[in-house]
């Protein structure tokens, strides 16, 4: 007999942790107490179900499913998990974020898991194929910087040196961080053997815009479906401009003597604006912001930046930077300062393995008849993946549309209809 739990009694269990009370919403960067809370929390619901949990070189947790009537609690030997079917999400979030980007994807695993041990002992599921639940880490980069840092090191898509050499906001180091975290640095990066078992990835998470809310999907009621197939991802990519001026007193320098890097910053922002509007399917943000010493009285001398720009076209979002980047300098120069723009990481517009995606659609159409195809405009570690295993992804229904905020929602009605698509398709690829 298997109990089964519920996606929604799972996520209840999160509710306390990382929560912070100055933003709202969660904050759970990644090696934080609060991230780890939650590791805990999933290698200990992982255990419970007698999955396996393993750690790997680069801190992806890794749960195994033993193969049927081997039972050995170890998971399935070397060899039988070549060819996987992986599922999974991530735990760290941005910071006041809602509490369900990547947790909801994890206890939908975990749920989902439930669902086809129950299938299973009355006989319904039969496999022939290791299915494992994945954690990775550092999806957000909210802490280094670099988004989907786990799923990059696995795949390749990140040099290790630049990967460890990334610092967090204290000035900790990712390698320093990863080594008091039991990892080796020296053992981080490409990881082809792991890599090697992964047949298919399928991830599921909220929906992070309004795309399943539009009047194209929606009944007479205003609803849409509670459940989308992926087809894509957004390309997308991180700049930091460093502006410098010159650091000075706020009461004794005359408005015409100030080279100030804030003032610069403050046009670049709206130049960023304007030139993202007048670019169709653009979308460019600037949602943080360093001067540097930082003092109410004090003119800074230096101001940090970030920008994240997306659209489909990769050429187009290499362009806009470029455009973007002429702007600075020329704002910077009016205002006696100097501007330098630094790459931290950049993807390309991803578009799921179509004949997982064909097999998802016919799979989570016998739950959610209506399922529609969605692109996301959001990144994920399936999207980083997807450059070398076929991966595909499932959204569950966002009623508010927001994300990356605490305003983020899912009801209780989606998130179980959401794990039982998921479970739908996890049996159909066993
Ligand atoms: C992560 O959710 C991102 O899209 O930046
Ligand atoms: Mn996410
Ligand atoms: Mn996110």
């Amino acid at each position: 007999m298997v109990n089964t739990t519920s996606v929604n009694t799972l996520m209840a269990a999160l509710t306390d942790t990382g929560r912070d009370s100055r933003r709202g919403g969660y904050s759970r960067p990644v090696y934080s107490a609060a991230e780890l809370e939650l590791r805990e929390w999933f290698a200990a619901e992982a255990a419970r179900r007698g999955l396996a949990v393993e750690t790997d070189r680069n801190g992806i947790l890794w749960a195994w499913w033993d193969l049927p009537g081997s039972g050995t609690g170890t998971g399935p030997s070397a060899p039988e998990r070549r060819g996987a079917l992986v599922t999974g999400s991530h735990l760290d979030s941005v910071p006041g974020g809602g509490a369900f980007d990547g947790p909801l994807g994890v206890a939908s695993a975990l749920a989902a898991v439930d669902i086809l041990q129950a299938r299973e002992n009355d006989g319904t599921l039969l496999r022939n194929r290791a299915l494992a639940v994945a954690v990775f880490p550092e999806e957000e980069g909210s802490r280094f910087g670099v988004a989907c840092l786990g799923s990059r090191l696995l795949a390749g898509a990140i040099d290790p040196r630049k990967a460890l050499s990334l610092r967090d906001a204290d000035g900790n180091t990712f390698a320093d961080v990863s080594r008091a975290n039991g990892l080796d640095p020296d053992l981080m990066g490409r990881d082809d053997a792991a890599l090697g078992l992964i047949g298919d990835f399928v991830e599921l998470h909220v929906e992070q815009g309004r795309g399943l809310n539009t009047e194209e999907f929606t009944d007479s009621a205003g609803r849409g479906p509670a459940v989308a197939v992926g087809g894509s991802v957004l390309g997308h990519g991180r700049w930091r401009f460093t502006i410098s001026g010159q650091g000075n007193h706020a009461g004794t320098t005359l408005m015409a003597d100030r080279s100030d890097p804030m003032v610069a910053a403050a046009q670049l922002i709206v130049a960023v604006r304007q030139t993202a509007a007048a670019q169709a399917g653009a979308r460019a943000t600037v949602g943080r912001l360093e001067p540097v010493p930082g003092g109410t009285n004090v003119i800074a001398s230096r101001v940090d930046l970030w920008l994240d720009v997306r659209h489909p076209d990769d050429a187009v979002t290499a362009a806009l930077v470029e455009k973007i980047h002429g702007q600075a300098q020329k704002i910077a120069a009016f205002e006696g300062c100097s501007v330098q723009l630094t790459e931290e990481s950049l993807s390309g517009t991803v578009h799921f393995d179509p004949a997982l995606q064909r097999s998802l659609e016919q799979s989570a159409t016998r739950t959610v008849p209506d399922a529609p195809v969605l692109a996301t405009g959001a990144g994920h570690d399936a999207g980083v993946l997807a450059a070398r295993v076929p991966t595909g992804m499932l959204f569950v229904r966002n009623p508010s549309g927001i994300s990356h905020s605490p305003e983020e929602y899912v009801e209780d009605w989606d998130a179980d209809t959401g794990v039982l698509a998921l479970a739908d398709v996890l049996q159909d690829l066993l």
